[in-house]
């Protein structure tokens, strides 16, 4: 692993992140091997629809959402974590309480790799209790298990350590993500090179926004887009609007990829990406109508693969 410095490095670094930056171990400083193109599968795209389907039969089946507090979060959680357990990895659940209601984070493990250098991935469970939150952010979920499964029927075996997250309670504010970096050892803490975030990337009016966050973290995103063709603009309306946040504040670099929000699409938006001019990325946002109609398949199809590619390429 050849130690390249790109030109902006993270603020805020602890004692332990700079004394692994030094020593070359943080992940976002690795050279991402470009034969991890190849190596990286295709993200089934019927596989994704297929959990976004099941989030949105466990909404239905309780009450119509599956928020934070709600049996339709847990019933989310059990679904992820079984699909997990079948696969292979050690999962883990963190319990936690806000606003008087029990919370809950999943965190999967894949066995293997160096552990002292570990990349990290997470998406929010939990949607508002308004509706099924399918777009926010069954899309990230979904697309993050599918991901996951990938790594164990590829039987992969990255030179990095793989931690995937289902966080609880972003909508309350990033609690999950928030708890999660509170109980973990400064130590360990440390040995996290890399996290990426994926909240709402299936919007039915698509943008594709790439994080402008750790610039090699961010051109190894663009390069996947670059190579489909597809233009992105930089994502800095999510600062502090997602579980990436507790990351980059703890000094970790972060990156990810976002397709829109309440945020209404430009004309020139729509002229390279298609779509309605002058309409929300997503009107469902935070809505009833956040349902599994409410997702553009090509989005979600090319947001998941990249996410797939990055994960290879960040931890090969
Ligand atoms: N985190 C927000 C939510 O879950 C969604 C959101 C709005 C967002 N703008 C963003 C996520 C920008 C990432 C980037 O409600
Ligand atoms: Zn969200």
């Amino acid at each position: 692993m050849k130690l390249s410095v790109p030109g902006r490095l993270p603020t805020a670094l602890t004692a332990a992140a700079t004394a692994a930056l030094l020593t070359g171990t943080s992940l976002a400083w690795a050279d991402p091997a470009p034969r991890a193109a190849a190596a990286t599968p295709d993200i089934p795209l019927a596989n994704v629809q297929a959990h976004l389907a099941q989030l949105q039969s466990i909404a239905t089946a309780n009450g119509g959402n599956r928020a934070h507090g709600r049996p339709g979060y847990r019933a989310s959680l059990d679904y992820v974590k079984a699909k997990l357990d079948a696969a292979g990895f050690t999962t883990t659940v963190q319990q936690f309480t806000s606003s008087g209601r029990t919370g809950y984070n999943l965190v999967a493990d894949w066995p293997g790799g160096d552990t002292d250098r570990v990349l990290m991935a997470g998406s929010h469970l939990d949607s508002v209790s308004a509706g099924p939150g399918i777009n926010d952010n069954g899309s990230g979920s979904a697309a993050l298990l599918e991901t996951a499964l990938a790594v164990s029927r590829a039987g992969y075996h990255p030179a990095k350590h793989l931690r995937f997250a289902w966080w609880g309670a972003e909508e309350l504010g990033m609690v999950g993500s928030r708890t999660y970096l509170n109980r973990l050892a400064a130590a360990d803490r440390a040995r996290i090179g890399g996290y990426l975030n994926f909240d709402m990337i299936g919007s039915p009016n698509p943008g594709y926004f790439v994080y402008d966050d750790d610039p090699a973290i961010e051109k190894t995103f663009k390069d996947y887009f670059t190579g489909l063709g597809v233009a992105t603009e930089p994502e800095t309306e999510g600062d502090g609007r997602s579980d990436h946040a507790p990351f980059k504040n703890a000094g970790i670099p972060v990156g990810g990829l976002f397709s829109g929000a309440d945020y209404v699409k430009t004309a020139a938006q729509a002229a390279k990406w298609g779509g309605t001019a002058g309409r929300a990325f997503d009107r469902c946002y935070h809505a009833s109508c956040d349902t599994s109609a409410d997702i553009d398949a090509t989005a979600l199809n090319r947001n998941a693969d990249a996410l797939a590619y990055v994960v290879w390429a960040l931890s090969s």
